[in-house]
């Protein structure tokens, strides 16, 4: 790959040729060159409304005139106040309240640090901290997100400065971590749940923390049906938050509103962000039950903590605008009806050698390379099996979002589809045309 051109840009990537976009329509994004590329991943599974909508932007441009920021310490606006209803007719059970910030990182750590000021409030527990949280996961960059994140190689150069969140096993069937099947496991991976807060003591813990569906980590991955309510009643009899990332699996994606809808369990928090907006401005929420609004209205009714964007009327009203849109054009339906069409359709990719797990839920799914499918071992990193296959699907015009690790946090080669909710059932086989070629030439090239 050439370098990219020398601007001023200090891209992630320095040895990464990254083509310019100049529009985009739908779910297709347009380079200079008039290429065009299929976003089969939203972004990072955030795009849900594709680009290029109009509603959205007559939204923003409305909001501009009107009041595009006032500082979340001292005013509300409408806009703030309507995307708070409007998300709370959405969330489950009694999560109603929304404190809201500019991402998925400012939303886990809000989640990390309310938890902690609730039992301070409650009941002046200092010694209740600790948030447990799971490997194969992401929680986000910033340095408490990323202390949580269960994820080997996004935490390694940064050590040093992570703070101990103690992690459990994620509920990964295709890689066992007790090398059992269900549901003979007896999910096991829930109840280790049970077995970290002992070994932290529940008088030093505070919350649990899970993605309903893993993203980043190990795209795709969710729990056998019990897993969450094993969960839940785990947190309740040891007095423990339970908090779900909902970052990338909520507001749609997964075909239900929210990830654990499809668990029919309430959780205490949720963490928001991406498809709430579906991009067009950051925004993000943590998500609280009432009972923990009201120990805080109760107490000192301060919650130290805020961001200068959190709850700015511009994000809002694009988050007012999208979720519009999504109920208007029944876009979760849609999402568990293309989704389940897309992996139907994706069995086929099974007839490759190396294709080992495809999993998911809704249009959130995840594909694992394995060297052989009979072992699972993986490739060698060495071989950058999916920095080959994100090459061979934008050479054929689609964006994939490539991943890896997860077998033992260095090796394992995985990539998530996470196309716009909006997308119609010609696209999806489109999207699975260009898909089959890029893995066609990649198995090609494995064999080489
Ligand atoms: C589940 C989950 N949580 C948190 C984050 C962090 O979000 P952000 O990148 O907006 O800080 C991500 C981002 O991919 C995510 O997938």
């Amino acid at each position: 790959m050439a370098k990219c051109p020398s601007d001023n840009v200090f891209y992630r990537d320095l040895n990464w040729h990254y083509p310019k976009i100049v529009r985009g329509e739908g779910i297709y994004l347009y380079d200079e060159d008039g290429k065009d590329y299929i976003d089969g991943c939203s972004g990072s599974a955030v795009a849900n409304l594709g680009h290029g909508n109009k509603e959205v932007a007559e939204a923003m441009k409305k909001q501009a005139e009107t009041i595009a920021f006032t500082h979340l310490s001292r005013f509300t606006t409408d806009a703030i106040k309507n995307l708070a209803d409007k998300v709370a007719a959405l969330t489950p059970g009694d999560l109603n309240k929304c404190y809201f910030v500019s991402g998925g990182s400012e939303s886990t750590e809000t989640a990390v640090k309310m938890a902690r000021a609730y039992f301070l409030e409650r009941d002046g527990v200092t010694s209740k901290f600790k948030i447990i949280a799971r490997w194969n996961s992401f929680h986000g960059n910033t340095i408490g997100a990323l202390s949580m994140t269960g994820h080997v190689a996004r935490r390694k150069k940064y050590d040093p400065y992570l703070a101990d969140f103690p992690h459990i096993a994620a509920p990964y069937c295709y890689r066992c971590p007790y090398d059992a099947t269900y549901p003979e496991c007896g999910v096991k991976c829930a109840y280790a749940l049970e077995e970290e807060i002992l070994r932290q003591g529940p008088e030093n813990v505070a919350g649990f923390i899970a993605e309903p569906v893993i993203g980043s980590a190990a795209p795709g991955v969710h729990p056998p049906k019990e897993y969450y309510s094993i969960i839940r009643e785990i947190c309740n009899r040891y007095d423990v938050l339970m908090i779900i990332d909902e970052v990338m699996a909520g507001f749609g994606r997964t075909g239900k509103n929210f990830g654990i809808d499809h668990y029919e369990v309430v959780p205490d928090m949720l963490t928001t962000a991406k498809g709430m907006s579906s991009g067009y401005s950051p925004l993000g929420a943590t998500i609280v039950k009432d009972k923990i609004y009201e120990v805080f209205a109760k107490g000192s009714g301060k919650f130290i903590h805020g961001h200068t964007y959190g709850g700015n009327p511009l994000s809002c009203a694009v988050g007012c605008a999208v979720l519009d849109i999504i109920e208007k054009e029944k876009l979760v339906e849609n999402a568990s009806i293309q989704g389940e069409y897309l992996m139907n359709k994706l069995q086929k990719l099974y007839d490759y050698p190396y294709i080992g797990d495809i999993r998911g839920r809704g249009l959130m799914i995840g594909i694992e390379f394995v060297k052989d499918k009979a072992t699972k071992e993986p490739f060698d990193v060495k071989k950058d099996v999916k920095g080959l296959v994100t090459r061979k699907a934008l050479d054929h015009g689609l964006v994939v979002y490539p991943g890896g690790g997860s077998v033992d946090g260095v090796r394992g080669d995985h990539f998530l589809l996470a196309p716009p909710i909006n997308i119609t059932r010609a696209e999806v086989d489109e999207l699975f045309d260009r898909l089959d070629k890029a893995i066609k030439e990649t198995c090609e090239e494995l064999n080489d």
